[in-house]
């Protein structure tokens, strides 16, 4: 593996959650695995007044306990936390990012980085220009002539809607040039997510199957049994389209979709994937009806235990018609995949939390066996698990033991927990150190989001413009609105239920 060359990086939000629940535990975890660059530095910035020692002790008790670090890696931490430092700063106020120079210029004759910072900004996303801007006017983006690199990691949610995100993207491209910004999805930053493209592309079994002749409809589910918990402010504005699909599962969709690259790097992979934005078949307002459903959760009693609405929820208004749920059909309108329809569902409080891909392929031409009795039987359908129980899983059809010729549904299943590297890295790690290393490959292009965002918004106006779209309810701790299962063509199809029958209390369960 290559090492990342010295350089510091700072922190905007530093006392925010993100930090101690994912930037912290990844970076110790590079630290541990000696991928951290020779000699680095990092700076927490926020509110808080902490000194270095206090914001130390404070990520030590938090990355101890929301990592969980054994006893004995304690003392590691302790000295991997000895590269942080603090510096109280007022976003609003030009003067304390003059007080970040001066630190960075000292900390940088220090760890010898050559000039070489990344700018994390984990804030509220109404900061995001404020903070590019006077970065800006302290010459802090200024790199090239043995000044180092500088690079701006801009973390979610990219935009609101079209016009906001076209708008960070003109205001960013002013002050960074393009390949210095980073734009986290950390869906992208997922082992099995990453690994669809070795699967597509390190396997030559696949890839002819990979089209509209042998592929009958693509399913892409990213479920969760939480509810909005604390984030009940920042979900109402948001739902479930903007906060799951036209981001993450999005970029799953561009990634199964592609075309394989012509080489393996940023320019190449991307350039394909927004091929596939750029094809999505737009839904028309009058079909926003047809094709997607939305849902809200309502008040229920979930395996013993009573579980709030939507609406009750804190921070959420009490006659919010944001969607919870999100189901819809969709189209890519490209020679590959003309004529497949693409299924995409999210949503809060199912029974499960899974995130998963299902490819069904096409029947056989003519049913020779007991397939035409039951439709389904027989099913060749690939899944591939993001999470959890990560794996690949292929359903096809044996014939049953015994007299006859009978056909069921067996499986042939892998498990990541089955090979010897069976710790899966957290996705932001990975996704830091390819900053570090300047591989934008995993990152989100800006063309990439405003085409996804063309696709989503004529969803959200029409919502907007017409109040009769129907908004359904559904219990907490079911599938969603049954209205999604209609969005299927034929009556005998319907999505993919990986814990239907809630056998081992709406753990994930392959049946
Ligand atoms: C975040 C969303 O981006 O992704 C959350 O804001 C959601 O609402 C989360 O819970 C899901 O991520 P993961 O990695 O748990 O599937």
């Amino acid at each position: 593996m290559q090492k990342p060359e010295n350089c510091i990086i700072t922190i905007f939000g530093a006392s925010g959650d993100l930090t101690k629940r994912k930037l912290m535990p990844s970076l110790f975890d590079l630290y541990q695995k000696k991928l951290l660059p020779e000699k680095f530095a990092i700076i927490g910035l926020g509110r808080t007044p902490f000194t270095d020692e206090a914001f130390r002790e404070k990520m030590y008790n938090d990355v101890k306990t929301f990592a969980k670090i054994e006893a004995e890696k304690q003392r590691v931490l302790k000295v991997f936390l000895e590269n942080i430092h603090y510096l109280p700063m007022d976003i609003n106020n030009a003067d304390d990012y003059s007080k970040l120079k001066a630190r960075l210029e000292e900390l940088d004759s220090r760890v010898e980085s050559g000039g070489n910072y990344i700018y994390y900004v984990a804030t509220s996303p109404k900061f995001f220009e404020l903070v590019s801007r006077h970065l800006g006017m302290q010459g802090l983006q200024k790199q090239g002539g043995g000044t180092g690199w500088k690079r701006i990691v801009i973390e979610k949610p990219f935009g609101y809607d079209l016009d906001s995100a076209r708008k960070l993207n003109a205001h960013l491209q002013e002050i960074f040039i393009e390949d210095q910004i980073y734009r986290i999805d950390h869906y992208l930053g997922k082992e099995t997510v990453q690994n669809i493209l070795a699967f597509r592309f390190a396997n030559g079994i696949f890839e002819p199957l990979w089209n509209r002749n042998f592929i009958h409809h693509v399913e892409i589910t990213g479920v969760e049994n939480i509810g909005v918990e604390d984030r009940g402010g920042y979900y109402d504005s948001s739902g479930a389209l903007r906060d799951m699909v036209q981001n993450h599962l999005l970029q799953v969709l561009s990634i199964i979709a592609m075309e394989p690259p012509s080489k393996f790097e940023a320019t190449a992979l991307r350039n394909e994937k927004v091929k596939v934005f750029q094809s999505l078949s737009p839904i028309k307002p009058e079909d926003v009806k047809k094709q997607v459903v939305r849902g809200q959760y309502t008040g229920s009693t979930v395996r013993g235990e009573k579980v709030p609405g939507y609406r009750e929820e804190k921070g959420v208004a009490a006659d919010s018609r944001t969607e919870t749920f999100l189901a819809m059909k969709f189209y890519i309108g490209n020679w590959r995949w003309g004529g497949v329809p693409f299924y995409i569902r999210t949503g809060k409080r199912m029974p499960t939390r899974v995130s998963e891909v299902t490819i069904h392929f096409k029947k056989t031409p003519h049913a020779l066996f007991s397939q035409n009795l039951a439709p389904t039987v027989g099913d060749n359908q690939l899944v591939i698990r993001i999470q959890p129980d990560e794996g690949i899983l292929l359903k096809f059809g044996i014939k049953v033991p015994g007299a006859g010729f009978e056909i069921k549904t067996v499986n042939m299943d892998f498990h990541y927990s089955d090979i010897s590297e069976r710790t899966i890295p957290e996705a932001y790690e990975r996704l830091l150190l390819d900053c570090m290393l300047g591989d934008a490959s995993l990152y989100a292009r800006s063309d990439a989001v405003e085409t996804c965002w063309e696709f989503i918004s004529p969803i959200l106006d029409a919502w907007e413009n017409d109040p009769d779209l129907p908004l359904y309810g559904y219990p907490a701790g079911t599938w969603g609105p049954k209205e999604a299962s209609n969005l299927f063509d034929e009556s005998n199809e319907d999505w993919r239920y990986p814990c239907k029958n809630l056998a081992n209390d709406g753990e994930y369960c392959e049946l």
